[in-house]
């Protein structure tokens, strides 16, 4: 239904979107998660052509509405949106803002118009607000009238951006409820959330957006339970991480040390821990990885914490040819650092520029 190949949006001073390769299928059920910046407005303002790709193709059902020659407004009678601020025409009463579009850009009569803006009203609970207007509303309320208005296009394809942050607490649940309705008919939805309980119940599919695109796609079990990327496991398990890339040999240790320090108590991670990751680092990377690196070399160093287990991971990450540290001749330094730590496991990698993966879980 929707094709998405090699899209790129770039603004003057960011690029959001690098390379959005994606393709949704009728009736699927989408949720957008992923950092703030990292573009997710962005992409569901590009699908509705609210923003000008840079490059790239977007198709909806055959049709490539990133050519200019495609009639664009033909294409947005397919899709709805709603937005996080409800965008309601102020001095126009609830049914009134229902019933104008349908009018205007679908040609029904004001009967037609009528009957079928009260039955959506029903389905949102709101027949009874018609002839109120927006600013006699509750947040939750204009929201779900935002929804129905929506609706009354009969759009096949509906993409929400962030519909329940603007809204009382109180008046989230709601609004979710009109949105996992919608989910049930049938209709394609995207939905751009920071809620993650939401995220996961509503969906069929979610996509973790990073690094200029659609980094992890998977099922809601895949991305929530079971995420593979790194990035994605990161915001998942809400990992605080430490991250340095070292390029020289005589780099500053002891600023390295400091910083560590800082990391720690920001973090509230116990000081014995940092302690054993500074040991860890001072045997495995100075001691070990660093003599084996070429004059010009990439090592990176990550230290990741989980608040929710208390669990400090370091992660080492260098280039050249392979090497495992556990062949290292330097047996006293691979000891002590056994001893500080609960396992040592050694990977070759690919990608970002690193071949050698080690990843300790400090004790
Ligand atoms: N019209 C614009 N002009 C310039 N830069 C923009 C514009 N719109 C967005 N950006 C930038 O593009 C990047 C992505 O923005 P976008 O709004 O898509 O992020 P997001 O993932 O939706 O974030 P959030 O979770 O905070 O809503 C940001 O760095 C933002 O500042
Ligand atoms: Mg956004």
């Amino acid at each position: 239904m929707i094709k998405i190949s090699h899209l790129k949006k770039a603004y003057p001073n960011v690029t959001p979107l690098k390379d959005v390769n994606v393709e949704i299928h009728k009736g699927a059920v989408i949720s957008i998660i992923g950092p703030s910046g990292t573009g997710k407005s962005t992409l569901i303002r590009c699908i509705n052509m609210l923003e000008t790709p840079t490059a790239g193709e977007i198709w909806v059902d055959g049709e490539c509405i990133t050519d200019k020659k495609c009639n664009i407004n033909k294409i947005r009678q397919k899709m709805g949106m709603v937005f996080q601020s409800f965008n309601l025409f102020h001095h126009m009463t609830i049914i009134e803002n229902i019933m104008a579009a349908p009018m205007d850009l679908l040609g029904k009569s004001k009967q037609e118009a009528y009957e079928k803006g009260m039955e959506l009203l029903r389905t949102v609970g709101l027949a009874d607000k018609a002839l109120n207007y927006p600013d006699e509303l509750s947040g939750g309320q204009k929201q779900r009238v935002a929804i129905a208005r929506a609706l009354a296009m009969e759009p096949e394809i509906i993409l929400l951006d962030e519909p329940t942050s603007a809204l009382d607490p109180t008046m989230v649940g709601e609004v979710q409820a009109v949105i996992k309705d919608l989910a049930k008919k049938g209709l394609t939805l995207m939905i751009v959330t920071h809620e993650m309980r939401f995220a996961r119940e509503i969906a069929n599919r979610v996509f973790y957006m990073d690094e200029g695109g659609v980094y992890e796609d998977g099922t809601p079990e895949q991305i929530f339970d079971n995420p593979q990327k790194e990035k994605t496991i990161r915001f998942i398990k809400h990992l605080k991480v430490f991250e340095t890339i070292i390029t020289s040999k005589d780099f500053d240790f002891i600023g390295f040390n400091t910083a560590l320090e800082e990391f720690g108590r920001k973090n509230q991670v116990a000081q014995r821990a940092i302690l054993r990751s500074q040991a860890v680092f001072e045997e495995l990377g100075v001691q070990i990885i660093l003599p084996q690196l070429a004059d010009e070399f990439k090592l990176s160093v990550a230290l990741e914490y989980s608040q929710d287990e208390e669990a400090l991971t370091m992660v080492l990450k260098y280039d050249g040819a392979p090497f495992d540290i556990k062949t290292s001749d330097n047996v006293l330094s691979l000891k002590l650092a056994q001893n500080a730590s609960q396992s040592i496991e050694y990977a070759q990698c690919e990608g970002e520029g690193f071949t050698n993966l080690v990843t300790v879980k400090i004790k």
